[in-house]
Order: structure tokens, then C-alpha cells, then sequence
């Protein structure tokens, strides 16, 4: 498995110390993922992470980490946002940016970052964009993976994670080498209760809705990858890397 750098301070909020602090990292990749529910962002951005340095972000894992969490109760707006995710439904917004932007020293870092699965909106974007442009800190792309439907509802109504590391497996794709047991830990692996087949159908539909004209937003401002997501995982990282440096000019060390 990729190893994941410590996410604290943006799994757990602000008040929690990634430990150790990430080194500063020359050149320092600022990337959004886009792409459909499924598609393979989550296992890019590990892949990506080891071969750019950035940091990966993914606003799903913020609301998982706060489902499971056991010191305490969720808040009542995260209560409200888990029972959208249950669903399959985009959380609100508000709920959203207030998340973000109370994490937005994980922007600063120096080590770079990729942020998965936000945003989602044309509402979540334009504030993104309002905050890097006052923090100063430009996003160097916007990477689209791009994959037919029918592909992209095998890989989520197969996927497998662990309950205990949150390995990614797939059964066909990537099984693990004991039926339901975690390669790397020994732990116990479950479905994803929005990886059901109603749930991913509303994903997939508001992902048409909300997500899809972040395309030609990005597209329009000339920071838009898009990247074929077939083949394997690290046939698909290498495309990426070697399309994210075709693109001058590098990051800056801003
Ligand atoms: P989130 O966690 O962001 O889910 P998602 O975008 O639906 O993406 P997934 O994690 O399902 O898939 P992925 O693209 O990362 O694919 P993966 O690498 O795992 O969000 C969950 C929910 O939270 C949302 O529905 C919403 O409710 C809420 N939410 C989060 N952010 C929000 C926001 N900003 N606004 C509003 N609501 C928000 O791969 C999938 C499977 O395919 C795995 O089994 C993997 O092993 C397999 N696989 C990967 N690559 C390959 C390959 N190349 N070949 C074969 N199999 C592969």
C-alpha cells in the first residue's frame, strides 16, 4: 500500500498537528482531481503523492473520519451531512466550505496539495478560487480523469475498504489476497454503504448535475487536464505526471 502522509490537520480540523510536519517540496503542486464518483481519484492521489509530494485532501475521508470517529459525537451539522452521504447526496455547500475553509492552513502547506472530491459545485469552486486568488496561491491544474459509465459503476459496486487502515481493494480488480481481509493490517474489509446500487445511482446523477460543469469552469481559466482513466493505476499516474509536465510553466515555489 502507498503510504499516506500524517492527514491530521485536515482529517481532524485545525486544532490537530500533522506530525511530522510535511517538508517544504520544490516544485510544490497545487492540483484539484476532478472526475466522476469512482473513477479512480482516491487511488490517484495516493499514487500522485508519492511521485509529486502533495499532500492528498479529500473532503469524502473528512466526513468518514468524523462518522467513525469514537471520542465524540459528530456535530449536529455533520449528523445532517452523514445522512446526505448515506444517500448518495452532495452535502450542502455551507456545510462544505465551512469545513474547507476552516482547514485552509492544509492549503498553505508547504507541501503542496490535492484536492479530491472538492470542489463540487460551481458555488464551492468560485469560493475556492476567491480564496487561493487572497492567499495567493494559484492552482498549477486541474486534472478531469475521464472513464465510460459502465466502468465506473463496476469499479464502485466492487470496491472493498478496510475498516481499520482504509486500504482500497476491488474485487475483481484488486482483490485482497484473503477474501475480506486487509492485506496490508489483517482488518476486517466492508462495502461502502454509498457504494450500494441506489445510492450510486444518485451520485452519479448529481455528479452530471453539480460536478460535471467544473469541466468547462476549469477549462475556461486553461487549467484543465483530462486524463483517460483506463488501464492501470500506475499506467494512469505516469499519463498524468507526464501531462502535468507538458504544461509550462512549473509550479512555483510560491
Ligand atoms: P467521496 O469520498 O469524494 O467519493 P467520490 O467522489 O464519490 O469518489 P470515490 O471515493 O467513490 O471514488 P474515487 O474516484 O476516489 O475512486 P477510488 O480510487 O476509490 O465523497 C463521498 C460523499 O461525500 C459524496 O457522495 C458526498 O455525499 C460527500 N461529499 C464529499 N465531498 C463533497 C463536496 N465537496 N460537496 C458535497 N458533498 C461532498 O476507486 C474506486 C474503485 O475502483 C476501487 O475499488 C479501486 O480499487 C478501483 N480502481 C481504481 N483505479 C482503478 C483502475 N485503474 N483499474 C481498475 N480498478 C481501479
Amino acid at each position: 500500500m502507498t503510504t499516506q502522509p500524517d492527514r491530521s490537520s485536515w482529517l481532524q480540523g485545525p486544532a490537530a498537528q500533522c506530525t511530522p510536519a510535511p517538508t517544504p517540496i520544490v516544485p510544490r503542486w497545487r492540483l484539484v482531481l476532478l472526475g466522476a464518483p469512482g473513477v479512480g481519484k482516491g487511488t490517484q492521489a495516493q499514487l500522485l503523492h508519492q511521485r509529486l509530494g502533495a499532500c492528498h485532501l479529500s473532503t469524502g475521508d473528512v466526513f468518514r473520519a468524523a462518522a467513525t470517529r469514537k471520542d465524540c459525537a459528530p456535530s449536529p451539522a455533520m449528523a445532517t451531512a452523514l445522512d446526505y452521504m448515506r444517500r448518495g447526496e452532495l452535502v450542502p455547500d455551507t456545510t462544505v466550505w465551512e469545513m474547507v475553509r476552516e482547514r485552509a492552513g492544509c492549503l498553505r502547506c508547504a507541501g503542496g496539495f490535492l484536492l479530491d472530491g472538492f470542489p463540487r459545485t460551481l458555488n464551492q469552486a468560485e469560493s475556492l478560487s476567491q480564496l487561493l486568488r487572497a492567499e495567493n496561491l494559484p492552482l498549477n491544474a486541474v486534472v478531469d480523469y475521464e472513464l465510460p459509465v459502465a466502468e465506473i459503476v463496476s469499479r464502485l459496486s466492487g470496491r472493498r475498504t478496510c475498516t481499520s487502515c482504509k486500504a482500497v481493494f476491488h474485487i475483481a480488480n484488486q482483490p485482497p489476497q484473503r477474501e475480506n481481509v486487509c492485506d496490508h493490517c489483517g482488518a476486517t474489509l466492508f462495502q461502502r454503504e454509498d457504494d450500494r446500487p441506489e445510492s450510486i445511482k444518485v451520485r452519479l446523477a448529481a455528479y452530471d448535475q453539480s460536478t460535471a460543469p467544473l469541466i468547462d469552469f476549469y477549462r475556461r481559466q486553461n487549467l484543465l487536464v483530462s486524463i483517460p482513466a483506463t488501464g492501470s493505476p500506475d499506467e494512469i499516474c505516469s499519463r498524468t505526471v507526464a501531462a502535468l509536465y507538458q504544461r509550462a510553466p512549473l509550479p512555483t515555489v510560491v
